[in-house]
């Protein structure tokens, strides 16, 4: 397999880099922290893509990277707390967790259909040009695939994936820090650490108080705590029902390839073509639209377990499943 191309990260570099963005492609590029995997944040292909080239088996939500809090400012829902947060700790290794706002562009899938948004502003040379020549939130999970330690060079990153995902790695160095940002919850009535990183709890603390315990990174897998376990996660209010070979007139369908059962009250396919990067990348933004009160539940055609298949049918699944 080809290695992407890993570029000294100089002007030209970081221009190119920024096309590629726009193009859809995923650029890996360093931080403070760890090296991440950027791809524009708004384009649900290039998200889908994301989770593709980590080959992770479910969605774990992705956090969104801006050059300034200016622009992180427009995504998300900043209370006062959040106000102190940023002014004290970004740029820097601080990630927070925050309601999307209502008109947020980042694309439903960067969420794994939470209604909140991660979001952080990285204290680094190269981090802050590249976004800013590319002038639009980017998403950044750790440039490694799924299961494997976070990369601090840009050779790790390189070893880990091949040219035809990953279009260009940034070279910066090594990172200063060498852990993940810290990543505090300030979507609920409490503050909680979801995940212990680059910044202490003891610094955090006196901006906003007591904080709740912090999580390993497994239970903070939110996906995997189940329906209803969490009190913003999406699910649809539609019963759904897996497997779908035929449908009923009161029925949503949603698709996927071309061997469409006719009769249903509304059909959305995932992806006419088969493919499963592309159902992924319609899979959170079809489950809303179909989720209508007056029909009585969300047909789900069968995906295969290839691909994204394997977290578009784990997701599902936890939507199937009987509700408390
Ligand atoms: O230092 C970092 O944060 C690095 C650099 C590249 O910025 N990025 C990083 O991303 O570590 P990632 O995707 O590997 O880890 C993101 C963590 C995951 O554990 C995820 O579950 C959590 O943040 N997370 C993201 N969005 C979330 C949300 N809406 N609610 C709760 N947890 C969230
Ligand atoms: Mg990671």
């Amino acid at each position: 397999m080809d290695r992407p191309p890993v570029l000294s990260a100089n002007k030209a570099a970081i221009a190119r880099a920024a096309d590629l963005l726009r193009a859809g492609h995923l650029v890996a590029f360093p931080t403070e922290t760890v090296y991440g995997l950027g791809a524009d944040a708004c384009n649900d292909r290039a998200v889908a893509a994301v989770y593709a080239a980590k080959g992770r088996p479910r969605f774990n939500p992705l956090i969104v990277h801006g050059a300034t809090i200016a622009a992180i400012k427009p995504l998300v829902r900043f209370d006062d707390r959040a106000d102190r947060l940023a002014a004290a700790f970004w740029p820097g290794p601080l990630t927070l967790v925050l309601p999307r706002a209502i008109d947020c562009p980042v694309s439903l899938l960067a969420s794994a259909g939470l209604d909140t948004l991660a979001v952080r502003v990285p204290a680094h040379a190269v981090a802050t040009a590249l976004l800013e020549a590319f002038g639009r939130p980017m998403v950044g999970p750790s440039a490694n695939p799924s299961g494997r330690v976070s990369p601090t060079t840009a050779a790790h990153v390189a070893e880990g994936f091949d040219a035809a995902a990953v279009a260009l790695v940034l070279d910066g160095g090594p990172c200063r820090i060498g852990v993940e940002s810290t990543v505090v919850d300030l979507s609920g009535a409490a503050p909680v650490v979801l995940r212990p990183g680059g910044i202490t709890a003891e610094s955090i603390a006196p901006l906003i108080g007591r904080l709740g315990r912090p999580a390993s990174e497994d239970t903070l897998d939110a996906p995997r705590r189940g329906p209803g376990t969490l009190p913003n996660h999406y699910a649809p209010n539609l019963g759904v029902r897996l497997n779908a070979k035929s449908v009923a007139g009161d029925e949503a369908l949603l698709a996927f390839g071309r061997e469409v059962p006719q009769g249903a009250a509304i059909t959305l396919n995932l992806s006419p073509a088969g493919d499963t990067t592309e159902a992924a990348a319609n899979l959170f933004a079809m489950l809303r639209l179909l989720d209508r009160p007056e029909l009585a539940c969300i047909a789900v055609m069968p995906i295969p377990e290839s691909g994204l298949g394997t977290a578009i049918n784990d997701r599902l699944r936890r939507a199937a499943a009987p509700r408390a």
